[in-house]
Parts: structure tokens; C-alpha cells; sequence
């Protein structure tokens, strides 16, 4: 179950998650006018906006623990049953979620349709794209194969909801959200447990898989075959690792 998931690998979260202002800027315009947002997958907080009524919908406990005070109280409930009435709020959000959702994706998608007068939300990645960063093409490759199965290709998702667009999101080198994507200009933080598992990618691998990357990297970093092949990332400010912005507009406001 994808929620015993986060219960299992949502301990310390919040310490190293925490909201890119970038991503919270492209949310915030994608929710325009709207007063009342459902979050589905709403974990410990991160990008929920604060100047709007927001429903919280999060399964795990480990991660609802971590929300701060300030923060809505979240409702234990999941994607695909969502306990709102049709169109009963201005907007729908989800942010890097929906691949936990298993079986339940599409109908998860459509639940938040479902519910949303207004805009629905999503930020997700392309799994073609994220393949191709050097962490996942040269050293994990399990990573990559499991990106494909969970992650919706985002032509799919514009399909789920009946019309949407996709936008790039460029992740920042600087981001204070440590999601696996942003490893792009950080190669030591393989290196670093706290980073790792704080990445959903890294704490659903076997131990021989972590432990095979990291020994791969410490070396390529070690010997300077890494920063040879890829140092010039280390000059850039952003870079598309995959992440995108899904905005169906939906009905009316
Ligand atoms: C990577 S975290 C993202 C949390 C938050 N949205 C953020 O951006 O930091 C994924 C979240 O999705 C939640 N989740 C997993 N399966 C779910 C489901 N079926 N329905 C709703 N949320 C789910 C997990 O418990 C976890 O909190």
C-alpha cells in the first residue's frame, strides 16, 4: 500500500523537503482566483499556499506528523476517494505524489477533477526526461525503470483530465527541496544517507543497489571521471531534469 510506503520511508521528510520557491511561485499562478484547494498527497506541507482554505488529504502518519502547526490538520484519506462532494472546491493540487498511487492513478486524477470547479494542479516528472541525468542513466538505472512504471507520461495525465498543458519546471542548482531530481548539481549527496532517503527513488532500492551507486560515485568522484564527464553542471544555475507543471483549467470560477 502505497501509504504504508511513506510510513516506512517518511521519517526526517520535512528536514530535507522543504518548498522550492520557484515551484511554489508556478502553483500559486496556476491557482489564480481560487479561495478553497484540496492537496492531494499532501505530505508535510510543502506548497500548500497560505492565503487560501486548504483541505489537506494525506494518508501516512509519519508524514501528517511532520506538518507544522500552522499548517491544516490533514485528513487521512486517499487519491482515488476523495471525501468531498463534486466540484465542491475551486481547485485541486498534487505535488510529486501521484506515482505512489499504484492501481488508483487514474482514478486518483479523476477524483480531483471530480471534486475541482477550478484548476487541477499536478507537478510530476517525465519519466523520458529524468532518464536521461546522469545519476539515473549511468548509475541507476533501477531508478529509471521504475520512473516509467509509476510515473503517468504527461500526454497521459492531459488525457486523464479531459484537456490540460504542460509546462517545463527547470529545477533551481540551489533548491531547498532535495527531491531526487535536484542530485542534478550534487552528485556528493548520494554520498549523504540523510539526502538519499529522503528521496523516494533511493528508499524503495535494495541495500545492494544503494550500496553499489554509492560506491560508484564516491569513486567517480574520487578519481575526477565524474566532474570530467559532468562538471560543467556544476556551473548552471537550472537545469530540466523532467519536473513538469500540469494545469487543467477545468469548468468555470
Ligand atoms: C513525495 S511525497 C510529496 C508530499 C508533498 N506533496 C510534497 O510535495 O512535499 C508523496 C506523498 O504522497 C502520499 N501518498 C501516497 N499514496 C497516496 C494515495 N494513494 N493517496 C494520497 N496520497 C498518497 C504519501 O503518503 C506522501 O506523503
Amino acid at each position: 500500500m502505497s501509504h504504508a510506503r511513506y510510513d516506512q520511508i517518511g521519517e526526517g521528510y520535512a528536514a530535507y523537503r522543504r518548498p522550492d520557491p520557484e515551484i511554489q511561485r508556478r502553483i500559486d499562478v496556476a491557482l489564480a482566483g481560487a479561495k478553497s484547494v484540496v492537496n492531494v498527497g499532501a505530505g508535510t506541507g510543502s506548497y500548500e499556499p497560505e492565503e487560501r482554505y486548504v483541505i489537506a488529504i494525506e494518508p501516512s502518519d509519519v508524514m501528517a506528523a511532520q506538518r507544522p502547526p500552522e499548517r491544516a490538520p490533514a485528513i487521512r484519506a486517499f487519491a482515488d476517494d476523495l471525501p468531498l462532494r463534486d466540484q465542491s472546491v475551486d481547485a485541486a493540487m498534487s505535488v510529486l505524489s501521484l506515482h505512489h498511487w499504484d492501481d488508483a492513478r487514474r482514478s486518483g486524477v479523476e477524483e480531483m477533477r471530480r471534486v475541482a470547479r477550478g484548476a487541477v494542479v499536478i507537478v510530476t516528472y517525465d519519466p523520458r526526461v529524468s532518464a536521461k541525468v546522469w545519476l539515473l542513466a549511468d548509475y541507476l538505472p533501477e531508478v529509471a525503470a521504475l520512473d516509467f512504471a509509476t510515473f503517468p507520461l504527461p500526454e497521459t495525465l492531459v488525457d486523464w483530465l479531459g484537456g490540460a498543458t504542460i509546462e517545463p519546471i527547470p529545477l533551481a542548482a540551489t533548491t531547498p527541496d532535495w527531491m531526487l531530481g535536484s542530485f542534478w548539481a550534487h552528485p556528493e549527496r548520494v554520498l549523504d544517507a540523510g539526502a538519499r532517503n529522503a528521496t523516494s527513488g533511493f528508499a524503495r532500492q535494495p541495500e545492494s543497489v544503494v550500496r553499489r551507486v554509492v560506491d560508484s560515485v564516491r569513486r567517480d568522484l574520487g578519481d575526477g571521471s565524474w566532474d570530467a564527464r559532468y562538471g560543467y553542471l556544476r556551473q548552471l544555475e537550472r537545469f530540466d531534469v523532467g519536473l513538469r507543471l500540469i494545469v487543467s483549467p477545468g469548468l468555470a470560477r
